[in-house]
């Protein structure tokens, strides 16, 4: 097996794990990203064996597909406004329990779900914790704003990187119709401080900086055939 293949694996048995959690009449909010997609696919084959009623609230256009695919019956945050479950995955978790979010570009929907949700889940495999978080934040910005932004972005001491698709032939467009910038500040020292700056730029819509939830976060960190809780 690959290290990618192991890394895979790794994925599902947490995202699976994860969708043991979910109960009969459930509002479960679902995350984006190959891991999330893991539990929205165990939790149809629930809703199929044990003939549970669950309502998916999607983050993203391709959780939304994944789940009806799933035969999961897909709702509007409008319509739930508060969820009882948010399932999802992250690309960064420190020891405090801030995340970094947004490695697919869904984080200003994903924070919305988390905000609503009583619990999160958050599934990731054990290359994602770390002592302090050091990766670059995704800051979702109007088009219009993205070179301001990312002036103010320079001005926190950041380097900002417009992000662009695979072929490196134009931006990024997230579901909202926006761009999405890198933001590299080295290692965060005030995660939570942070948070708060960047959420007072004029033309930054979110940024993938989640250092709010930590009180009703559950950390699943898939291991070598199984899974640990962050503690
Ligand atoms: C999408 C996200 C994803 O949850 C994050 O990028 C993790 O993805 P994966 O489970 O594929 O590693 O934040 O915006």
């Amino acid at each position: 097996m690959t290290s990618k293949q192991a890394n895979l694996e790794v994925k599902r048995i947490v995202g699976i794990a994860a969708a043991g959690e979910v109960e009969d009449g459930m509002v479960v909010g679902l995350g984006t990203g190959s891991t999330a997609n893991y539990a929205i696919i165990r939790i149809g084959e629930r809703i199929r064996e044990e003939e549970i009623a669950v309502v998916g609230v999607p983050t993203s256009y391709q959780s939304a597909i994944r789940a009806r695919a799933a035969g999961i019956r897909v709702a509007d945050l409008a319509d739930y406004p508060e969820l009882d479950l948010t399932i999802d995955g992250a690309d960064q978790v420190d020891a405090a329990f801030n995340v970094i979010k947004g490695g697919g570009a869904a984080h200003t929907r994903e924070k919305c779900v988390a905000d609503a949700s009583t619990r999160i889940l958050i599934v990731v495999d054990g290359t994602k914790v770390t002592d302090r978080l050091h990766m670059p934040v995704p800051v979702e910005v109007v088009p219009y704003a993205a070179t301001g932004v990312a002036r103010h972005i320079g001005r926190l001491g950041g380097e900002a990187v417009l992000r662009e698709g695979i072929k490196k032939d134009g931006p990024v467009i997230t579901d909202n119709g926006n761009f999405i910038l890198d933001c590299a500040f080295g290692t965060i020292e005030d995660p939570a401080g942070l948070e708060t700056s960047l959420n007072t730029i004029p033309g930054a819509l979110t940024s993938g900086l989640f250092t709010e939830y930590a009180e009703k976060m559950t950390v699943m960190v898939g291991e070598d055939g199984g899974y640990r809780i962050l503690t």
